[in-house]
């Protein structure tokens, strides 16, 4: 029986055209063409598509802002974006737009498809609106002072400084981030994706191993909150495709992005003989479909995308691959500290594979954050790959040049090694598949440490001076160069480049699977060049200067407050004891102390009140590390009425002193003060 070629689409997330490439958006590149590659060198039929999304406010305004058309600002991100993923080595099939007629064509077709099977509603939706503009306002273009602890200058939908969640309206004297104008309340029809209808399809899909146990779990909750209608429409003027049938309202940009995967298969399909589309798409389809994303996209992939294309009459994805998110030494990507690095500024200054490497050698299949430490990166890629895999090579290799011509022996000295090495290859190609990168380069290089000791115990530089021992020294070196094609083999999806040259070291075809395993005996290879050479940290220190990005210096206080160098603020108004006393304040002590994803100012704390635990959110996150905060006591305002915020429950506040920003310092009490103990 034969069994058929698999038949694999694959996409990345479609970046956004109104920013450039970073870090952030290259491991989810890097990840995908990792493993598009090592099923391409297992010769499945595998094809690797992504294109740019393209629509929306955003990118209308930063042309309006930049004096050009939205069209010329997007085709000009377009060219920088496949600059830099090409400079990564990223091979894609294909590198499309979601501004395209296949994408116009295939949204209205879904689009159409959903009115005719009753799963769309219109109805009126009151929202802020920009008369100077004349522009419907989302949340994040309304800006104004928080209605529950007064701080300036707010987002419309949450407040950074004391986390609380309000809706626009509620805003203290909002302003259009715009135009600076007071927006009005105004009217529109919105069209609605009826989103509940598919909760059972939903239920099951989520749980058909279409994503991991994490990412199901967190499915699970938003279904048992229950699924609400989506917008799916936004109000002209808008930067996208206009809704078939209607004169001003378009489709909301995350409705047209994902169909952009259609769009660019389809695109390549057309002009590729034996590619189908149908075959790809057509509900019961055996091929499969990978779509990679970053965790913060989730929704919109697993819940409004299944069941938008099961009611349009395609089949739903095979899996939905979910990475985490980039932190750099620790801590968030930050312009200020000039860890916000663009792809384009990696480049200018260290290799691409470095990266890649890096990045495969700490990636698994789950969705945990990924910390580029730099001092990690450049210890590991020089100890593993320049230390321990080229370094076989180089050894072996000066010898069979000078004393035997660059031929290689004609029979394996060490048949053990090799089975050792070609035994794993099973294990390894499972471990590609399952997206376990980082556990198949572990076992890459344990290997690699395996071909290092035999060298080493060899000794084929002490046998070279003895005439008598040159045929074993021909041997050994041979071993070691088979032992170096098996491994860059194996890492050929991560390291393209490094395994190219070395398809030329050792004049070869280039590689498939199956070809790594199989010995080179009496064969001539040519002479070797160094393959790669060290990371120099000088390199990556210039690299973090160039990123450093000046922020915007810090609001000064207003005149009329300052009453006092230290005095930023005014002193409010008396208030009797018996206010005062209502405030039960107790000795509280740190047990922990963590970041929240997605909140820029806040830390969760977790607080021993003595026998009870409190969880309270503080906006302390840029002054404090929350490792130096654990095992600290502090000072909490305890009997404060849990509120909910945009990351939980608060469950109390803890005191601290400071203008703002970094310079916040929390309060605590003397030695001797106690977990519970109320403060008088
Ligand atoms: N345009 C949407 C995706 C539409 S897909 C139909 C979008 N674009 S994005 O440019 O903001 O992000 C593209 C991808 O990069 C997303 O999967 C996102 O999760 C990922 N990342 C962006 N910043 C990231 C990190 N710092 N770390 C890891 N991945 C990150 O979302
Ligand atoms: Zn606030």
């Amino acid at each position: 029986m034969t069994t058929q070629q698999r038949k694999i689409l694959v996409t990345s997330a479609l970046p956004t055209a109104n920013g450039p490439i970073h870090l952030g958006h290259m491991l989810e590149h890097i990840q995908t063409d990792i493993w598009v590659r090592f099923q391409k060198m297992s010769e499945r039929n595998c094809t690797y598509v992504c294109a740019d999304d393209t629509h929306g406010t955003a990118i209308m305004l930063k042309a309006e802002e930049q004096g050009i058309s939205p069209e010329q600002l997007i085709e000009q991100v377009s060219a920088d974006h496949q600059r830099d993923f090409s400079g990564f080595l990223i091979e894609f099939d294909n590198y499309y737009s979601t501004h395209s007629e296949e994408n116009r064509y295939f949204s209205e077709l879904n689009y159409n498809r959903c009115v005719e099977a009753g799963h769309i509603d219109v109805r009126e939706i009151t929202q802020l609106y920009d008369p100077k503009k004349q522009l419907f306002l989302a949340d994040r273009f309304i800006k104004g002072t928080c209605p529950r602890c007064k701080a300036e200058d707010q987002y419309g939908d949450n407040c950074e400084a004391c986390g609380g969640i309000y809706t626009p309206s509620e805003l203290i004297n909002p302003v259009s981030a715009i135009s600076g104008a007071t927006p009005v309340e105004k009217q529109s029809s919105h069209y609605f994706f009826k989103l509940p209808d598919f909760e059972e399809m939903l239920r099951k899909w989520t749980r058909s191993g279409t994503v991991n146990e994490g990412v199901a779990n967190k499915l699970q909750e938003w279904l048992d909150q229950g699924l609400q209608d989506w917008d799916i429409s936004r109000d002209a003027p808008y930067f996208g495709f206009k809704i078939p049938g209607t004169e001003d309202k378009y489709f909301y940009v995350w409705l047209d992005a994902p169909i952009g995967y259609l769009a660019s298969f389809k695109n390549l399909c057309d002009r590729t003989d034996g590619l189908e589309f149908d075959d790809y798409w057509k509900p019961g389809s055996e091929a499969e479909v990978y779509h990679f994303i970053g965790k913060d996209i989730v929704n919109f992939h697993a819940l409004f995308w299944p069941a938008m294309l099961s009611c349009s009459g395609f089949r739903t994805p095979t899996a939905v691959n979910v990475h985490g998110f980039v932190t750099v030494n620790g801590q968030k990507m930050s312009k200020s500290r000039g860890t916000f690095i663009m792809a384009k500024t990696y480049l200018e200054h260290l290799n691409p594979e470095y990266l890649r490497y890096y990045f495969a050698a700490k990636l698994g299949s789950g969705i945990d954050d990924f910390d580029l430490n730099l001092e990690d990166f450049a210890q590991r890629v020089n100890s593993d790959v320049v230390g321990k895999l080229v370094n076989i090579a180089s050894r072996c290799a000066g010898f069979i040049r000078k004393k035997f011509d660059n031929q290689l022996a004609a029979q394996c000295a060490e048949p053990a090694l090799l089975a050792q090495f070609t035994e794993a290859s099973s294990s390894i190609s499972a471990l590609y598949e399952a997206r376990e990168f980082g556990k198949a380069v572990r076992e890459i290089m344990a290997l690699a440490d395996n071909a290092n000791r035999y060298i080493d115990e060899k000794k084929p530089w002490i046998m070279a001076k003895d005439e008598a021992k040159l045929a074993e020294v021909q041997e050994v070196c041979s071993v070691g160069i088979n032992l170096f094609k098996i491994l860059i083999g194996y890492l050929k999806p991560v390291l393209p480049h490094t395994a190219t040259q070395a398809e030329q070291f050792l004049n070869i075809e280039p590689m498939t699977w199956d070809a790594i395993c199989q010995p080179l005996l009496g064969h001539q290879i040519n002479t070797f060049k160094p393959l790669m050479v060290r990371v120099e940290t000088d390199k990556i220190e210039a690299m973090v200067a160039a990123s450093v990005q000046s922020t915007p210096a810090p609001v000064k206080p207003k005149e009329s407050a300052a009453k006092g160098p230290l005095q930023t603020d005014p002193i409010a108004d008396e208030i009797d004891f018996d206010d005062f006393i209502k405030v039960d304040l107790r000795v509280a002590k740190i047990i922990n102390a963590e970041h929240i994803e997605g909140a820029d100012r806040l830390l969760k704390l977790t607080l021993d009140l003595g026998g009870e635990t409190r969880t309270v959110f503080a906006g302390i996150k840029a002054s404090y590390q929350p490792e130096e905060l654990i095992g600290r006591h502090t000072v909490m305002a305890a009997n404060l009425k849990p509120r909910k915020m945009k990351f939980g429950v608060s469950e109390g506040m803890v005191l601290a002193a400071g203008p703002g920003g970094k310079e916040i310092w929390i309060v605590g009490p003397d030695e001797g003060a106690v977990p519970g103990m109320r403060i008088k």
